[in-house]
This record gives structure tokens, C-alpha cells and sequence, in this order.
């Protein structure tokens, strides 16, 4: 039997954990015959909350979950963990934009990238899933320096399954046969989902589209994507940010099919030209629990101005959280050749608390 995995879940109680973890302990991520530990991280006024859900989970009885323990704090809740992803932050509610969380979760994010450094398994992957999630994964990142930048990711996937599902709607394709979308820049309204290189059934679709509909339809429609979903719903995505979170966690550890990629966000190494050591979707092939970014991709002058768009607002919200980057790890970001760790998981030492109050699952006394 395969040795567990360790994966926390901060926000455990919100409506996107609910989503998530019940597919994470059904091996949708790691796969069916991967054994996991559940270190779910709550605020202490959802603690009650949380309680009821690993309830639920052990009602559940997957054969896979091992162990679920209980966090009021990012400290213990990080601790030997193999993956991470940060989902708790404050939800945009209708008419605010993400600029308005930029402070408040700025401070959620420096504590956590300290947790992972000093608490984390060395090679653990992050995603950063809590609004904004780029600049998070950022504070977050630069507060961990001995861990490598490239351990720090942020969810572009949701937009990217966003441009994949209004293509298909559109061409009338399966979403299984298109391929080569691509989400550059930041989680937000100055996003570029790009499907200029995109192909249907192996052919490329661009010639066959309608350009305005392309210019003033499709990629305004994905943007604001979020914002739609906030005002016919009250609340902000939830299912389907938990299906992003899953592919983007799964392609990662597990790699992306063959003549595909994905769109994730990462620390920037220059690459098209972008400004080193911001957090910036670009699309990416995994293999080997790393990723490497697709190069050689076409931009024309509209395509320029669209990257140039979405790395500003980048820029912008980065001097914005400059008081929160220490900057001894500038360099880091700067130079991610000299940072780059194995892709491997690596255990750290056995837990030997698993029997303490926080530990309301076990079923792994036995093997
Ligand atoms: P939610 O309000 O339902 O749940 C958030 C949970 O986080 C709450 O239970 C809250 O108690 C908890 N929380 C807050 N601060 C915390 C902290 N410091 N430590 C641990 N837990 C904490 O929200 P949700 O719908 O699950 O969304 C979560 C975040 O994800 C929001 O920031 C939302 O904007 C963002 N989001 C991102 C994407 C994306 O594509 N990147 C998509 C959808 C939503
Ligand atoms: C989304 O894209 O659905 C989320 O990031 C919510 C938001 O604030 O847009």
C-alpha cells in the first residue's frame, strides 16, 4: 500500500471546500489507489462547522481518507503536508472588485507562506485558490524563503475550463476534442484567454471563428465571468472553482495529456517577456510533478496589448503588497533557475501526535 499523502485545505468549511474534498477523498486528484490525510485549517469561529464536515466525510467511508485532523491555525495545519491548497481568503460580494480584498488577505497570506516554510514538507506543492490569487500566492511565496518560488502556484484553471466550455458551446465541439487554450495573465477582468493556437479534433479553430465575436464576446464573457456567476447566484463559484482546483492539482502531479496544455499561474521567469517574479498564468505542459511553460507561442500586436494589460494590473497590485514581500527573497523571484527543487514528494518525519485532539479520523491503525 502506498504511504498517504498529506494535503491541507484552508477555508475547509467554505462552499468551495465542499465541494473539494469530498472528491479529493474519493482519489479524483491523486488517484484511486493513493491513500490520503486530510489537515483541514479553519478560522475558530467555523470550527463547529468544520466538525460537521469531517462528520460527513467519515459518513462517507472512503476507503482512501486515512486520517482527517482539525486546525484553528495555519501552523499545525501545514505541518509535513505534500500539497496545500489556500481557498480560505473573503469572498468579492456583488459590486466589489478585487482590488478592495487586496489588504485583508494580504495578511492572511504572509502568515501562511511562513507556516509552509517552517512546517510544510520541503517539496510541497502549493495552489492558491483565495481571492486575489496571484498577488496571494505572491505574499505567500516571498514569506517562505526556503522554499522555491515554483512551489507556489495560483488557480487560472477555472478561467481556462470557462474559455474551453464557451468554445465548445460555440464550435459545438466536445470539450474533450479542443485543445491548446491558454489563460495568460492575472485571475481577473484583465485576464487574456487566448484561443488563437487552440485546435478542435487536432485542427485549429481560429481560422473558422468569428473575430468579433472572439474580441467582444468570448473574452469579455470570461473575464467577467466571476462577476455573472456573483450576480445571478448571490455568492461567488463554488462547484466549478472546486473542478478547477482538482484539474489543476491532478495535471500537476499527475502531468498533462499529451499535445495539450494548461493554464497556470506562476512566478514569472521572463518568459514572452514578461516581468520576472510576478505571479502570471501562462500555459504550461507538467510532467514529473513539474511544469515548464509552453514557448514559441505566437503574439501579434493585439495579443501584445492584452499581456502588457494584465501584467501592469500585476505590477500594480504587487507594489500595492511591497510593505509584505521581505526583500531578501527578491532575488529568488528574480532568478528562478538557481531555486528550481526535484518534483519528487518527499516524506518528512512521522507524525506522532495523530492520536491528539485535533485527529477526529483514523482508520489506518490497522494496516
Ligand atoms: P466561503 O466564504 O464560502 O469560504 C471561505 C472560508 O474561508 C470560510 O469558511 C472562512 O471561515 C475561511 N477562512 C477565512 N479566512 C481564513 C483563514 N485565515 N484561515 C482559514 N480559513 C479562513 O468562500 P468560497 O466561495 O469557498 O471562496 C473562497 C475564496 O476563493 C474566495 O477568495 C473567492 O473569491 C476565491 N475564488 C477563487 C477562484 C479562482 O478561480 N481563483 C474562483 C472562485 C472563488
Ligand atoms: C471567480 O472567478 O468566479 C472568482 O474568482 C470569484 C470572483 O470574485 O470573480
Amino acid at each position: 500500500m502506498k504511504r498517504p499523502f498529506r494535503i491541507a485545505v484552508t477555508g475547509a468549511a467554505g462552499s468551495i471546500s465542499n465541494s473539494l474534498l469530498f472528491r479529493l477523498a474519493a482519489g479524483e486528484v491523486f488517484g484511486t489507489d493513493q491513500p490520503i490525510i486530510l489537515q483541514l485549517i479553519e478560522r475558530s469561529e467555523a470550527m463547529e462547522a468544520l466538525r460537521g464536515l469531517a462528520m460527513e466525510l467519515e459518513d462517507c467511508a472512503f476507503p482512501l481518507l486515512h486520517a482527517v485532523r482539525l486546525h484553528d491555525n495555519p501552523e499545525d495545519g501545514f505541518r509535513n503536508v505534500h500539497f496545500a491548497f489556500l481557498i480560505g481568503a473573503k469572498p468579492r460580494g456583488p459590486g466589489m472588485e478585487r482590488a478592495d480584498l487586496l489588504a485583508a488577505n494580504a495578511e492572511i497570506f504572509s502568515r501562511q507562506g511562513r507556516a509552509l516554510n517552517d512546517h510544510a514538507n520541503p517539496d510541497v506543492k502549493v495552489l492558491v485558490v483565495g481571492n486575489p490569487a496571484n498577488t496571494n500566492a505572491l505574499i505567500a511565496s516571498r514569506n517562505a524563503p526556503d522554499l522555491s518560488p515554483s512551489q507556489f502556484t495560483a488557480m487560472s484553471r477555472l478561467d481556462h475550463n470557462r474559455a474551453k466550455g464557451m468554445i465548445a458551446n460555440r464550435t459545438g465541439f466536445n470539450t474533450a476534442d479542443i485543445r491548446k487554450v491558454a489563460v495568460w495573465g492575472n485571475h481577473s477582468a484583465s485576464q487574456f484567454p487566448d484561443v488563437r493556437n487552440a485546435e478542435a479534433m487536432g485542427e485549429p479553430i481560429w481560422p473558422g471563428l468569428d473575430h468579433d465575436w472572439v474580441d467582444n464576446t468570448f473574452i469579455p464573457r470570461v473575464q467577467k465571468r466571476g462577476a455573472e456567476i456573483i450576480d445571478a447566484r448571490g455568492q461567488s463559484s463554488a462547484a466549478s472553482a472546486a473542478q478547477g482546483a482538482i484539474d489543476h492539482m491532478r495535471d500537476w502531479y499527475m502531468g498533462t495529456p499529451e499535445g495539450d496544455f494548461v493554464s497556470m499561474c506562476i512566478v514569472s521567469d521572463g518568459s514572452y517577456g514578461i516581468a520576472k517574479g510576478i505571479v502570471f498564468s501562462f500555459p504550461v505542459r507538467c510532467r514529473y510533478g513539474r511544469y515548464q511553460i509552453v514557448q514559441g507561442l505566437p503574439i501579434d500586436d493585439a495579443a501584445q496589448k492584452r499581456l502588457d494589460a494584465t501584467e501592469k494590473e500585476l505590477l500594480e497590485e504587487k507594489d500595492a503588497v511591497k510593505h509584505l514581500l521581505p526583500a531578501e527573497t527578491e532575488d529568488a523571484h528574480n532568478n528562478l533557475s538557481v531555486s528550481l527543487r526535484s518534483g519528487a514528494n518527499r516524506y518528512g518525519e512521522e507524525d506522532r501526535d495523530d492520536d491528539s485532539e485535533a485527529c477526529v479520523l483514523r482508520t489506518d491503525r490497522v494496516i
